[in-house]
């Protein structure tokens, strides 16, 4: 499975150990929060290279499970910009999972986030053999929304409650693609099971 794809703008694939250097200066040179949804800075007890080495050490077994794919983001300098990820994988009759991204908010308004979750969508369909990639998205994220869009992503519905978060439980709009939106034959890593 190749975990790797570059664009015009980034490349994509897993974090490694020597990627630790940039991992801390990304979080250390963040800006503070610009809105609901953007990260809070880390402290520098969490960015020791025993937290990031334990952080990989997760990454690499959830891989192995098939279960979420989280990317290093990075742009053609080296600068790890933000990290894009296919979480909660399910196969059996489905073969699904949810999109997240996430640009580090210096490096916002570049088309990072644009080219980063275009080539995990195409990580997703063509590696990892989904059929339905989902992003759920809180309504007022406009930012959000718009890339969701520009991905050429479907809105399906609000699903109510569905996550908790900050303490409560949020709605988020679902935006969409399968294969077939992408024109790509969807061909399964694990069966699909069998009718009963
Ligand atoms: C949402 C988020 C990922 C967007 O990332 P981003 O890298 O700023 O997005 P992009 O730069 O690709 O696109 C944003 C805008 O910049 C524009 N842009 C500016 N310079 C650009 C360039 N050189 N090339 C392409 N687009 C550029 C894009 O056209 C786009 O404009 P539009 O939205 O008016 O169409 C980012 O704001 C973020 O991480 N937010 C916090 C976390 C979050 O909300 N995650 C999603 C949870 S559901």
């Amino acid at each position: 499975m190749k975990l790797y794809r570059k664009t015009k703008r980034v490349v994509v694939r897993p974090l490694e150990l020597s990627d630790y250097e940039t991992w801390k200066s990304s979080h250390l040179e963040m800006l503070s929060p610009q809105n609901t949804w953007d990260l809070t800075a880390k402290t520098e007890k969490e960015l020791t290279r025993a937290q990031y080495k334990k952080l990989l050490a997760g990454r690499a077994k959830f891989r192995k499970k098939d279960y979420f794919y989280d990317m290093g983001i990075f742009n053609l300098r080296g600068d790890l910009v933000g990290t894009v990820s296919i979480m909660e994988v399910t196969r059996g009759i489905s073969h699904t999972a949810y999109l997240g991204y996430r640009i580090f908010n210096k490096y916002w308004g570049k088309g990072y986030g644009t080219d980063a979750a275009k080539a995990m969508i195409d990580i997703g369909f063509k590696e990892i053999k989904l059929h339905r990639i989902e992003a759920g998205i809180e309504p007022k994220n406009k930012r959000s929304i718009r890339l969701a869009r520009t991905l050429g992503m479907r809105k399906e519905g609000l699903k109510k409650r569905a996550i908790y978060l900050r303490g409560q439980w949020v709605d988020l709009l679902m935006f969409t693609l399968t294969t077939e939106d992408v024109g790509i034959k969807f061909n399964p890593k694990t069966p699909l099971l069998k009718p009963r």
